[in-house]
């Protein structure tokens, strides 16, 4: 197989409410990381982090961002030379509307935030998919309804493969959930997320040589 270039986004985005306080996503970003690491068997690999504690793979494209908007960008920069992109960071999906340049200092009361929506990085990036040239792997983390929840995620934001997670998988060195693609569901109780990114990563190979 001729070499690839692997997007792939990981960790939690944060959004600053002032120069202090942050809204974000509950992320480790370890299962990104470990697919950039995996990644390296398809060929390039660029990696794009949110703020995380973790050091990345040697080797690969290291991009940092803090936000959802910086994420979204360095995404559109890279996606039209990526032949599969792996969404897997916990992109915030809101944003706050007026953040304060200054530290908010305590009021009487009640603080009111105004939140505003956030790109959904995987969805725009899925309508330019070019004629299913690139695959596009995504992940989904439900409290409820895992499989049927992540099967209307494959479907709106057209995946190739979309993996289930439960909530136990957040910060953990395990992962429990389910491999979904069009005709397949894969169940997987509590594996590391190493073995899962290798089952991942072989799954994608699959796609590509098929
Ligand atoms: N995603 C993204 N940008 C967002 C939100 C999600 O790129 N603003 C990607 C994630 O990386 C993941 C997939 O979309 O691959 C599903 O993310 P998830 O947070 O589970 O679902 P949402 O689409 O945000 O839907 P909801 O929060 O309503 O469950």
């Amino acid at each position: 197989m001729k070499k690839k270039v692997v997007l792939i986004t990981a960790g939690p985005t944060k959004e600053y409410i002032d120069p202090i306080r942050f809204i974000s996503n509950d992320s480790s970003g370890k299962m990104g990381y470990l697919l950039a690491e995996e990644s390296k068997k398809l060929g390039d690999v660029i990696l794009i982090s949110g703020p995380t504690c973790l050091k990345p793979p040697k080797g690969i494209k290291f991009i940092k961002v803090i936000s959802a908007s910086e994420m979204f960008n360095q995404v559109k920069k890279y996606f039209n030379k990526c032949d599969v992109f792996i969404s897997c960071a916990a992109v915030s999906d809101y944003k706050v509307k007026n953040a304060s340049k200054d530290k908010i200092k305590k009021t009487i009361g009640k603080l009111k935030l105004e939140l505003i929506s956030n790109p959904d990085i995987l969805l725009e990036v899925s309508k330019e998919k070019y004629n299913n040239k690139r695959i596009l792997v995504g992940f989904a983390l439900e409290t409820n309804n895992l499989i049927k929840n992540a099967q209307n995620k494959f479907i709106k934001k057209k995946l190739d493969i979309i993996i289930a997670n439960e909530p136990s998988t957040i910060n953990s060195d395990r992962s429990k959930g389910a491999i979904i693609t069009e005709d397949k569901i894969k169940k997987f109780k509590s594996i590391s997320k190493k073995s899962l990114a290798e089952i991942i990563i072989g799954d994608i190979r699959g796609v590509l040589t098929r």
